[in-house]
C-alpha cells in the first residue's frame, strides 16, 4: 500500500509555505504599492489586514487541510454540503496563475543568462542595449520567450514529481535561506548607492511620493485599504488550494497557530526587505524607470546593474538568482495544489502512486496556456484578447497575462477566501478549526475568541472590500 508522505520536518514545511508566499508579488508589488499608498500608513493598514484576515484565513486553510488530510477539492467535499465545489475554484485559480507565473519565471531565467553573459563578457549578454531595449526585444521574440517559459515549466514539474519531502521540501529548505542571504547582500549594495535615500523616503514617508511628483495624487483611504488587502491576499497565497494542500502534509504534533504566524511575519518581512533592495536602487541609478510590475524587474533593475560599474553584472546574477528562487518556490506550490487531487484520488481508488503521471499531464496543460502567454509577449505580438475580440474594455484584455490575472487574482481568489470564511462562520461553525488546532498534544487554542470574531464579522467585511477593490481595479 502506498503511503501519503508529508513534510519531514517543521522547518521544511515552513520553508515550503514561506516559499509559496514569497514570490514575484513581494518584489514588484509590495514595495511600490507601499510608497504609492502612503508609506508607513500603508504598512499599518497592511499589518491590520494581515492580522484579521490573512492570518485567520491562512490558519483556517492549514487546519482544514490537516484535519481532512486532503487537497482542497476533497477537503471542501468532506466538510461542507453547500460549498462542496469551492475546492475546484481554488484549483482553477492555481492553474491559471501557474500559466502566467511560469512565463514570468522564464523571463527571470533569461535575465539570469543575460547577466551571466555580462559577467563573462560574452555575446549572450546585454551587448550595450538599454534595459528597455533588451526587454522589448525579448518579449517580441516569441520563440525565445516560449523556450524559457517551457524550461521553467519543466523545472517546476520535475520538482513536484519528486514529491513533498524529496522534491518540494528539499528545494525550499535550501532555496529560501539562500534567497535570504542574497537579499541581504543586495540590500547592503542598494542602500549604500548615492541617492538611495530618496528610495527610502518614497517607501516610508507618508505623502513624500505625492509631494515629490512621483505619483500624481494622494490615494483615498478606500484605495489604500483595497490595495493593501489585494496585495496581502495574493502575497500570502491564500483563498485558493495551496495552504490547504500544504496543511494536509503537516504532522499533528506541529502547532498550527505558530506556523501561520511565522508565515505571515516572514512574508511581510521579506516584502519590506525586497523593497529596501529594489526601490533605493531604482531611485539611485534609474530615477525614471518603472517602479513596479514587470517593468521594475526587467527594465529598471537591468539598467541599475548596467550602471553599477564592473561589479554590476555580478549583482545582476545574484539578484536574478534570488528572484528565481522566489518564483520557483511559488510555482511548485501552485502545481502541487492542482496535482494533489488527482494523485490522492488515484491512491484512494487503489491505483497506487500516480504522482509522476498526473504531474506530467497537468504540466503539459499548464505549458499550453503558458505558450499562449509567452507568444503574446505582454501584448506586444498582437494576439491579446483585445486584438482578437476587438474589445475596448479596461486594461485586463490588453494581454493574456492580464486576462488570466484578472480571472484568478481579481475574482476567483478573493471569492474563494470569502466563501471559506462564510462557510466556517455560518455553515460548519468554527469548532472544527479549534479542534484541529488542539489536536496538537497539550495545546490549547488561546486565540479562539479572536478567531471566531474575525471569521464571523471582521474577515468577511475585509474580504468583501478586497473583492470589491479587485473588481473595481480590473473593471472600472
Ligand atoms: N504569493 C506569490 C507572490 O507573492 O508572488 C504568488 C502566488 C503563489 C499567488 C501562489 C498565489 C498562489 F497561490
Amino acid at each position: 500500500m502506498d503511503e501519503r508522505k508529508g513534510f519531514g520536518t517543521n522547518f521544511g514545511f515552513l520553508m515550503a509555505a514561506v516559499g509559496s508566499a514569497v514570490g514575484l508579488g513581494n518584489i514588484w508589488g509590495f514595495p511600490y504599492k507601499m510608497g504609492a499608498n502612503g508609506g508607513f500608513a500603508y504598512l499599518a493598514a497592511y499589518l491590520v489586514l494581515a492580522a484579521v484576515c490573512g492570518f485567520v484565513v491562512l490558519l483556517a486553510e492549514l487546519a482544514l487541510g490537516r484535519k481532512t488530510g486532503a487537497g482542497a477539492v476533497k477537503a471542501y467535499r468532506l466538510v461542507s454540503k453547500k460549498l462542496k465545489w469551492v475546492g475546484w475554484l481554488g484549483v482553477a485559480s492555481a492553474f491559471l496563475i501557474l500559466s502566467f507565473y511560469c512565463a514570468l519565471g522564464g523571463y527571470c531565467l533569461k535575465y539570469l543568462v543575460l547577466n551571466l553573459g555580462n559577467v563573462l563578457h560574452s555575446g549572450f549578454g546585454t551587448n550595450g542595449m538599454s534595459g528597455g531595449e533588451v526587454f522589448n526585444a525579448f518579449v517580441g521574440n516569441m520563440g525565445e520567450s516560449t523556450l524559457y517559459g517551457m524550461i521553467f515549466v519543466a523545472i517546476t514539474m520535475l520538482i513536484v514529481m519528486g514529491g513533498i519531502s524529496d522534491g518540494i521540501e528539499r528545494v525550499c529548505s535550501v532555496g529560501m535561506p539562500v534567497l535570504f542571504i542574497l537579499l541581504v547582500i543586495s540590500i547592503i549594495r542598494a542602500v549604500t548607492l548615492p541617492g538611495a535615500v530618496d528610495g527610502l523616503k518614497y517607501m516610508f514617508i507618508p505623502g513624500w511620493a505625492v509631494a515629490n511628483g512621483v505619483i500624481e495624487e494622494a490615494p483615498s483611504i478606500f484605495s489604500v485599504i483595497s490595495a493593501a488587502g489585494g496585495q496581502m491576499f495574493f502575497s500570502l497565497s491564500i483563498g485558493m488550494a495551496i495552504m490547504i494542500t500544504y496543511g494536509s502534509y503537516l504532522d499533528k504534533k506541529e502547532n498550527l497557530e505558530k506556523n501561520a504566524l511565522v508565515i505571515v511575519v516572514m512574508d511581510t518581512l521579506i516584502a519590506i526587505l525586497a523593497g529596501l533592495c529594489v526601490i533605493p536602487a531604482r531611485f539611485a541609478l534609474d530615477p525614471d524607470g518603472p517602479l513596479g510590475g514587470p517593468g521594475l524587474l526587467f527594465i529598471t533593475m537591468q539598467n541599475v546593474f548596467d550602471r553599477m560599474g564592473p561589479i554590476g553584472p555580478i549583482f545582476g546574477l545574484l539578484f536574478y538568482l534570488l528572484v528565481i528562487f522566489a518564483a520557483i518556490s511559488s510555482s511548485i506550490s501552485l502545481l502541487e495544489a492542482v496535482v494533489v487531487h488527482f494523485v490522492d484520488d488515484a491512491r484512494d481508488r487503489g491505483l497506487g502512486d500516480k504522482r509522476k503521471k498526473y504531474t506530467l499531464i497537468i504540466a503539459v496543460l499548464v505549458a499550453a496556456l503558458c505558450v499562449l502567454v509567452c507568444v503574446d509577449g505582454l501584448g506586444s505580438n498582437h494576439i491579446a484578447p483585445a486584438d482578437l475580440l476587438h474589445l475596448t474594455v479596461k486594461g485586463w484584455n490588453d494581454c493574456w497575462l492580464d486576462f488570466f490575472d484578472m480571472l484568478s487574482e481579481g475574482v476567483m481568489m478573493p471569492l474563494g477566501g470569502l466563501l471559506l470564511v462564510l462557510m466556517l462562520g455560518f455553515e460548519t461553525g468554527t469548532d472544527l478549526i479549534r479542534d484541529e488546532c488542539e489536536a496538537t498534544p497539550d495545546h490549547r487554542m488561546r486565540i479562539y475568541t479572536f478567531f471566531k470574531i474575525c471569521v464571523r464579522v471582521l474577515t468577511p467585511i475585509v474580504m468583501l472590500i478586497v473583492l470589491y477593490g479587485q473588481i473595481r481595479a480590473f473593471f472600472w
